[in-house]
């Protein structure tokens, strides 16, 4: 991947920031972004390799837009789209505000349509034309109070298939990648709490695991890829029977 451009979402942290690390070792030139300005130069500092950040927020369209002038002038074209930006909270589902639901469909869904249209001029410039965005366990099997934001990667997962589908004769590669549950700055202080405890036998990844299936997911131009991969034949039970999951975490239920 030498010399490739590789445009990071969410690249000052956690799953994001892995990839960068894996993408920079392979000779990419990386491109992050994210709202936090400091985050992102400090990444980019730690990666070396050329890695430039441009501060935007997915939920803002100016923003996005500028997000894409920047890389046009810079760089003249994208080879990898890896859409990482990304929000986690939960919720009673019966009780949360609409206003948390909205927040994440804002970031998690319509932010990432919208990275993926303004880029779409500068990826039609290169030739491996790859988009990569990720969804989640819980975006096939929905635990309790993640109503919200596993409707959100649901809405990631059917878009991400229609655009696959839609963008082949180009061709374009567009690839889902769904972790398990990340130790990562999303989860911190979270994961084996009362709203999110982890079932037995479902391991923590590491952020660095999610990047190396990122990096096989763009080099092998998969179109989905579970993590770890023995979890894919569950995740499809689960999504043919969705009563399995409610037994999965029965032992969990609060009283
Ligand atoms: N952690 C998990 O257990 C897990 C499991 C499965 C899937 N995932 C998915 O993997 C992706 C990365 O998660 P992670 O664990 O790496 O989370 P993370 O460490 O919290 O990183 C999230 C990144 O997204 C950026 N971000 C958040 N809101 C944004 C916005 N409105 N505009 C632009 N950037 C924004 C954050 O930076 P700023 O706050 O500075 O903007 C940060 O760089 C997410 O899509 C997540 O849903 C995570």
């Amino acid at each position: 991947m030498q010399g490739e451009v590789v445009l990071i979402t969410g690249g000052s942290s956690g799953i994001g920031l892995a990839a960068a690390r894996r993408f920079v070792s392979l000779g990419a030139r990386v491109r992050l972004t994210a709202r936090n300005g400091e985050k992102l130069a400090r990444a980019a500092a730690e990666l070396g390799g050329g890695t430039d950040w441009f501060s935007a927020d997915v939920s803002d369209p100016a923003s996005v837009a500028a997000l894409m002038e920047w890389i046009a002038e810079r760089d003249g074209r994208l080879d990898v789209l890896l859409n990482s930006a990304g929000q986690l909270d939960l919720a009673s589902s019966g009780e949360s505000a609409p206003e948390l639901a909205e927040r994440l469909m804002r970031v998690n869904y319509f932010g990432l349509t919208r990275t993926i249209t303004a880029a779409l001029p500068l990826l039609r410039m290169s030739s491996r034309k790859s988009i990569v965005n990720l969804s989640s366990f819980a975006g096939k099997l929905v635990p309790p109070y993640f109503s919200a934001y596993s409707a959100s990667k649901f809405a990631v997962q059917g878009y991400t298939h229609a655009l696959r589908q839609e963008m082949a004769g180009e061709g374009f590669h567009v690839g889902l990648v769904l972790p398990g549950p990340v130790a990562s700055p999303m989860t911190d202080g979270l994961l084996n709490s009362p709203m999110y405890p982890v079932p037995v036998g479902v391991p923590v990844l590491s952020p660095d695991q999610v990047a190396a299936a990122i990096v096989k997911c763009v080099r092998r131009r998969r179109s989905e890829v579970v993590v770890p991969g023995y979890f894919a034949p569950l995740l499809r039970l689960g999504a043919a029977f969705p009563r399995l999951v409610d037994l999965i975490y029965l032992p969990y239920r609060k009283r």
